[in-house]
Parts: structure tokens; C-alpha cells; sequence
């Protein structure tokens, strides 16, 4: 090859590595696997070495990582930006609906009216207006906190800058999904691996004229924050949303029962080619808002509104290898490395085996030709093999039963339940000692919905691993930042902004903090029901760390196995080391009651028997809403025992020996000043 076909290959490969280091540290996305990563990197290095001529500033030879072009400035919304569950079919989407009759109390032939409206598949944005001017928009970020991208908003013709309509709120966070249509991605193609990618980069862009250039979309459907807004359904605020000015999805509908929804979901999906942008399913949004309020949300997601996604896209590729991936719980997941295939606009060139029994159900083998599916943003997985492709002298594949990490003995689990063993296997070893497992916890500990550390992405802890700089999540919080400077990649400014992103994270509130610290079973729900219940951190050390949470089993959603689970977790040494550790550098915010002062302020209640019109769970929320407190048994604590129809008789008995008050449904909601 000629030198500066040379020179040409080797600048190629550098662009691409800048492409990925961008996709990842800008946009949180792997659009290839590590190992093609690695492979890359490999190529670029080992043609430095041979050809001493070429030298570029952005080799991974002279840098690291990658500094994000642009830091945005974070701004809380005034609203949390909740994300949406999924149904993949008419079996889900029935147990969605029969969820909301149950706490709705409701019974046929009642039926609920969903406003449909297809999800499309861009970046969502909210944007603020203030007696009629566009003032601010931000990015979703983590729902909570999002970034400020206003001036490159400003630059999309579907967002209205100015509305004078009487009816335009005060104040209202208006918000809908940004993305770019097929026909103008086309000409742009090259740059970006799909559309979504395409409007995301081109939202995030430093300079806001660059924004300009790509023809960006905007079509709103929901609000945030708003003052004076009097409307009283979904429907009616897409109307409204439409005379305001703004752009609204031309397939959205009111429909009834689940059979229609299923019949609609068949017939979009059948038009989804035609429409020109892409659309990944569709949200059934309950139409009318009294009902969307008493129904709420759980953790990230409301109780009133679902995405049915797509039905999957899938492809035929090659098994090249089987690697065993050790994740945070320690659980080992086969993963298929196959020949890189695109499937629905995404490269995929790797899909997981689920498991050991996965593999051995379906005989899955190196070298064997297989189905791989991809649906929306789970992970891509092995259907079938053909076993007509397969080869005479292809051999079975054999699952180790030593951890490939640390050589610890594996083990399957013995599910009390269903009386089985656990599909998984996973290491025995507790936690930090086993490498693999460590960095999983480390990069949970930084993660989004923990720590959210800033900048601090799933590279950068391996990197940081892999250099012994941190091995427990208190080495973050005591990083060496002289030597980090010293390193590839990284100057005084990337180090100062590293710096400055973990020390903003050392007050945490409770619930992050339980969360954080990756105890099994323990996700994102669990640990807001415990910091809820123990309130401050001195509560959580104390009661965990002296095997006092059996009481734990009260509250609703707490089990035995959380309890065992976190009774394993207090027992380990060196996780009783890493509390020591963190109390010594964190601030752990205490849980502050949001409605301290409602009218069941102080009282609490317990509930018996068959309510009228409203499920227990109903009743429980309403409660909590108004400051009051659940108990679940009768004893001097209780002031009020909540009865229905055919209450439990030895509840009640107790409850008039110990002179609680009981009242019926009526009486009860008489001190909400509520009648039924
Ligand atoms: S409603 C609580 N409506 O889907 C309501 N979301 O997985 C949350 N999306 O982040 C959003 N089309 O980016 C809603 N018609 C639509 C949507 C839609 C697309 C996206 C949006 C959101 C994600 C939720």
C-alpha cells in the first residue's frame, strides 16, 4: 500500500474511534460492542508502530477519553420528566388495564377511554413559556434535571416562539419529542447511525446555527409545570396544543377496550413504512385526568399510561463466539458475539443467551447460523438456531462452573417460591472480591439513578479499575487528581470538571444512597420504600447493621427475600467497611414528608374488609396523600380501624377492647372531606 493510502486508512479508523467516544461519552450510547472498540484501537496502535510516520492528536496513543463538546447547564425541571412502561402484547396490555380497574376499583361494563398517540422515536424536550414567550428549553437529562438547549431549540420552525391565544396559560411547560424525518435523514445518513441519534446530535450541538442546518421536527403531546391551565382531559389538551399553534400527531385517537387498541396497534403497524418518521409504538394515555390523578405514578412511570411497542425486527447472523459476562449480582450471562448484522437501522453484533438453561434448550454453539431479534431498547437476543447450517463436527457448548473472573465456585440458587432452582448461576464470591463483580458495582455506585456522577461513564471506571485508582466506591470521593492528570487523555480542565461533578454528589438523599450501594433486590422502588420508612440515615445504619429489620416485613412490597438480602449484605466485611467509609465523606439528606401537614396529619390507619368503589391500594395512597400513616395490626399505635364489607372479626374485636376508633368507609371519608 502506498503511504498515503496509509495515512488515509489510519486517519479513517481515528474518525471512527472519535465517533464512538462520542456516541458514548455525549449521548450515553454504545453503538459498538467493547471488543470491536478494543479491536479498533489495537489496529490504530499497531500502525503507529509500524509505520513511524503517522502521528494524529486525537490517537487513542495520546488520548483517553473523549471531552464532551459542550457543557450544558444543568436545570432542574419543575417537573419530573417520567419515562413510560412497555407491553409487547395483548396479554400485557390486558394486565395493564385489569392493573388500573383493580386500584380504580372498577367493574365491567365500565370502560376507560385512552388517548393513543403514536411514541415516536426522537429526543424529548420541554419547553417553557411565560405569558406566551418561549423562554427556556431543556433536554430530558434524568427527568429530574435536564439541560439547558434553548438557543437550539429556538432554531425549530415547529416550535412556536410567540402565542397570544386568551386561553394560552400563564405559565406552562409544554412538552413533546424532537426528531428528524426519514427524507431529510437520508442526506445526512453517513454521519449518524440512525435518525434518533441524527436529531440528538444535532440538539446538542455547541454552536446553535450547526443545529440550524439539520431540519429538526417538534410535535407536542403532554405538560409539565402549568398555572392556569382548566382542562380535564388528554384529548382536549391536544386540541388545545393544536389551536395553540403547535404541531400534534395526525394518527392520534380516543379509543375504548383493548380489543380496539389491539386493532389499531395492527393497523399503524402496518403503516408505520409509510409515515416518514420512525415511530417505535404506540402510548395509551387514560383520557380523562380526574381518573390519571387518582391512579399516580409509581417510581419513574405513571399508573395511567403505557407504550405497546412494535413487534420486533430480526435477522439471520453467525455465532463467532460465547463469552461469559459476570454482572454486579454476580450472575454469569452468556453472551453471543455474532457477525455484526443490521437490524432495524442498528448495528448488533451482540446478543445475550439469557442463560445456562437458555443455551442448553436451544443447543446453542459457537459457529452455529441463528435468528437474532431486536426489539425497541431491550437487548438483542438468540430465537432460533438452524440446525440445518450447522456443522458436522460443531461441538456442545459447555457452561464453566467457575467464575471466569475470579475462579470462585458458582452456584444456582434455591428459589423458596417456586420451589425451584434459579436458572442463573452466579459466583459466590460476596462482592468486591471478585473483580468483575466490583467494577459492576462501581459503575451502578456513579450510575444515573445512584450517584449520577457527571462525565463519570462505564470507560472511565473501567479505566480507573483497571489503574488500581479506585477499587471501593469511597476511593471516588478520595481520588488521586494529580495523577489522573498525568494520564493520556486527561488535562487540567477534564480533572477540574471531574472534580467538581463528584463533589457536588457527596449530599445524597437516602433513597439514592440505599440504592446506590447495589444490594440485591433492592432497585430503584425498594430503596425508596425503605428510606420512606426509616426516614434518616442514622436509622438505616443502625437498624441494618444490628440485623434489627425484621420489622422491615411491614412495609408493603418488603419481603423476606429483601430482608435476606439485605441481612447478607450488612454481614459481609468489607461492605461494612465501605458505610464506614462513605458516612465519613457524604452528607445523607433525611426523607422530608412531602405532605407533612394534610388533614390525617399524625393518625394512623389500618384497613379491613371490602372497601366500595376504591381498591386497597387506592385507599393506602389516599391516605399517605393526607399525612397519614398505614399500620398493619391492630395495637395501641392505631387510631382508626377502616372498616368494609365483611370486615375480619378478630380485627375488629381487638380494635373495640383497645377503644380504636372504628369507622366505616363513609365516616372515613368524611375526614378527608371526601363523600363517596
Ligand atoms: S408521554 C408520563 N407521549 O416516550 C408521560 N411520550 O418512554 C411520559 N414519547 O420520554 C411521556 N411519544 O420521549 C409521551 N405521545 C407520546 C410520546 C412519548 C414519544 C417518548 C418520550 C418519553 C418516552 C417514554
Amino acid at each position: 500500500m502506498k503511504q498515503n493510502e496509509i495515512k488515509k486508512k489510519y486517519l479513517k479508523k481515528i474518525k471512527l474511534i472519535q465517533k464512538y467516544n462520542q456516541f458514548y461519552y455525549d449521548k450515553n450510547k454504545s453503538i459498538i460492542t467493547d471488543h470491536e472498540f478494543d479491536f479498533l484501537k489495537r489496529e490504530v496502535l499497531e500502525l503507529e508502530k509500524k509505520y513511524n510516520y503517522l502521528k494524529n492528536k486525537n490517537s487513542p496513543s495520546k488520548n483517553v477519553g473523549y471531552i464532551p463538546s459542550k457543557n450544558f447547564k444543568k436545570i432542574k425541571h419543575k417537573k419530573p420528566m417520567l419515562s413510560l412502561g412497555n407491553v409487547f402484547n395483548e396479554a400485557d396490555l390486558l394486565n395493564f388495564e385489569k392493573k388500573i380497574f383493580n386500584f380504580l376499583s372498577l367493574k365491567k361494563p365500565n370502560e376507560i377511554e385512552y388517548s393513543v398517540e403514536p411514541k415516536i422515536d426522537g429526543i424529548s424536550a420541554s419547553l417553557f413559556y411565560k405569558n406566551g414567550k418561549f423562554i427556556q428549553g431543556l433536554s430530558r437529562g434524568d427527568g429530574k434535571e435536564g439541560e439547558d438547549i434553548t438557543e437550539n431549540l429556538k432554531t425549530i420552525k415547529d416550535i412556536p416562539k410567540n402565542i397570544v391565544n386568551k386561553d394560552f396559560p400563564l405559565e406552562i411547560d409544554i412538552r413533546g419529542e424532537v426528531f428528524i424525518q426519514n427524507k431529510d435523514f437520508d442526506e445526512i445518513k453517513d454521519k449518524f447511525a440512525n435518525p434518533r441519534n441524527a436529531a440528538s446530535g444535532s440538539l446538542r450541538q455547541k454552536d446553535s446555527k450547526s443545529t440550524g442546518k439539520i431540519p429538526l421536527k417538534f410535535i407536542a403531546y403532554t405538560f409539565g409545570y402549568t398555572k392556569e391551565l382548566n382542562i380535564n382531559s388528554q384529548s382536549e389538551f391536544l386540541k388545545k396544543l393544536k389551536s395553540w399553534g403547535f404541531r400534534v400527531n395526525q394518527f392520534n385517537r380516543l379509543i375504548k377496550g383493548v380489543n380496539n387498541l389491539v386493532a389499531n396497534h395492527k393497523d399503524l403497524e402496518m403503516k408505520r413504512n409509510k409515515i416518514d418518521f420512525n415511530i417505535d409504538g404506540i402510548v395509551y394515555k387514560v383520557n380523562n385526568f380526574d381518573l390519571q390523578k387518582r391512579l399516580g405514578f409509581v417510581t419513574n412511570a405513571p399508573r395511567w399510561a403505557i407504550a405497546h411497542k412494535f413487534s420486533a425486527n430480526s435477522s439471520i447472523s453467525k455465532i463467532m463466539n460465547i463469552e461469559i459476562q459476570v454482572g454486579r449480582t454476580g450472575a454469569l450471562t452468556p453472551v453471543a458475539k455474532i457477525k455484526p448484522v443490521n437490524i432495524g437501522g442498528v448495528i448488533v453484533s451482540n446478543a445475550t443467551l439469557h442463560n445456562e438453561d437458555e443455551i442448553n434448550r436451544k443447543d446453542i454453539r459457537i459457529g452455529d447460523i441463528v435468528i437474532v431479534e431486536r426489539a425497541g431498547d431491550v437487548i438483542p437476543h438468540v430465537i432460533s438456531v438452524d440446525l440445518k447450517e450447522r456443522k458436522r463436527d460443531s461441538k456442545k457448548f459447555i457452561f464453566p462452573i467457575n467464575c471466569p473472573s475470579c475462579g470462585s465456585k458458582t452456584i444456582k440458587d434455591y428459589n423458596e417460591t417456586t420451589k425451584k432452582q434459579d436458572a442463573i448461576r452466579r459466583c459466590t464470591s460476596e462482592g468486591y472480591e471478585c473483580e468483575k463483580i466490583s467494577v459492576e458495582k462501581i459503575k451502578h455506585f456513579v450510575s444515573r439513578e445512584a450517584f449520577n456522577i457527571d462525565g463519570f461513564g462505564k470507560k472511565i471506571v473501567e479505566n480507573f479499575c483497571n489503574l488500581k485508582l479506585v477499587k471501593l466506591p469511597q476511593d471516588i470521593f478520595r481520588l488521586d487528581y494529580e495523577k489522573i492528570k498525568k494520564l493520556e487523555g486527561w488535562g487540567d480542565l477534564s480533572v477540574s470538571n471531574l472534580k467538581h461533578s463528584i463533589d457536588e454528589k457527596k449530599i445524597i438523599s437516602l433513597e439514592r444512597f440505599i440504592y446506590s450501594l447495589g444490594i440485591r433486590h433492592i432497585g430503584q422502588e425498594n430503596a425508596k420504600l425503605l428510606a420512606k420508612h426509616l426516614k434518616s440515615s442514622d436509622n438505616f445504619f443502625k437498624q441494618c447493621q444490628n440485623g434489627q429489620i425484621n420489622d422491615l416485613v411491614n412495609i408493603d412490597g418488603i419481603g423476606e427475600t429483601q430482608i435476606k438480602s439485605i441481612k447478607k449484605f450488612f454481614s459481609n466485611k468489607t461492605n461494612l467497611e465501605v458505610l464506614d467509609e462513605l458516612k465519613k465523606v457524604l452528607k445523607i439528606v433525611n426523607v422530608i414528608q412531602n405532605n407533612k401537614n394534610g388533614l390525617l396529619k399524625n393518625k394512623t390507619f389500618m384497613l379491613t374488609g371490602k372497601l366500595n368503589g376504591i381498591s386497597r391500594a387506592e385507599a393506602k395512597s389516599l391516605i399517605e396523600k393526607n399525612s397519614g400513616k398505614i399500620i398493619s395490626n391492630v395495637g395501641k399505635k392505631l387510631d382508626y380501624l377502616i372498616i368494609g364489607e365483611k370486615p375480619t372479626t378478630k380485627k375488629v374485636n381487638n380494635a373495640k377492647e383497645l377503644n380504636i376508633k372504628i369507622v366505616n368507609q363513609e365516616q372515613w371519608l368524611k375526614l378527608l372531606n371526601k363523600t363517596s
